[in-house]
């Protein structure tokens, strides 16, 4: 595993005046990411996941958590209140076997959508995965979840059917 790349910690302000820091995640994490997936709508987990899971089983939990750093980064944003974490948001990418490409994903607490949150995190994202050597970002979203869809458009992915799947838009942007 690659040390902490705490070059990757920012504290952010939204546009409604709330601060949150965006840093990669830990292994120490785990229940915090357990916590934040519990408490996402059943349409959050289900655009996220394409599954109804309500919660990560352990061997996920373990996989979103023990990252390497290098192959999987995954950012979170959290709030602190108390001395206390919670995680708001998570986006993740893991690199393709090329080591050129690589497949994200994102997920933000119902309660913090529409405040700019879903772009800063994919902006931060998409900057690491840059830095990284990585060339291009891709993902699959569903065809009903028009929110993800406006936000790949605002940051510039192209957005086409998959032919193998015509539930899902494969969505595309070089970094
Ligand atoms: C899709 C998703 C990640 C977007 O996250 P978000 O934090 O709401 O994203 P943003 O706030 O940056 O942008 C969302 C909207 O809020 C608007 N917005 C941003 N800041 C705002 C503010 N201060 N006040 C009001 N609206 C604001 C944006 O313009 C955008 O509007 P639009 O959808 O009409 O174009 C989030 O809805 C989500 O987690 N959905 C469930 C999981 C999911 O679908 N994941 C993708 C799987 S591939």
């Amino acid at each position: 595993m690659q040390p902490y790349p705490s070059h990757l910690v920012q504290r952010v302000t939204l546009e409604d005046g709330s601060q949150v820091t965006l840093r990669p995640i830990r292994p120490e994490d785990a229940e915090i990411e357990q916590a934040f997936v519990r408490n996402l709508s059943d349409e959050a987990r289900y655009f996220r996941f394409m599954d109804t899971l309500r919660e990560l089983p352990p061997n996920l939990l373990s996989q979103f958590t023990q990252v390497d750093y290098e192959k999987h980064m995954a950012l979170i944003a959290v709030t602190e209140r108390d001395g206390r974490q919670t995680e708001v948001a998570v986006a993740r990418y893991v690199v393709d076997d090329d080591g050129r490409q690589c497949e994200f994903a994102i997920v933000v607490a119902d309660g913090w959508q529409r405040k700019g949150l879903g772009s800063e995190l994919m902006r931060a994202l998409m900057a690491a995965a840059r830095a990284a050597g990585v060339r291009v970002m891709h993902g699959n979203v569903l065809a009903g979840n028009q929110k993800m869809l406006r936000l790949m458009h605002r940051l510039g992915f192209t957005a086409r059917h998959d032919e193998n799947d015509p539930r899902t838009i494969r969505v595309e942007t070089m970094l």
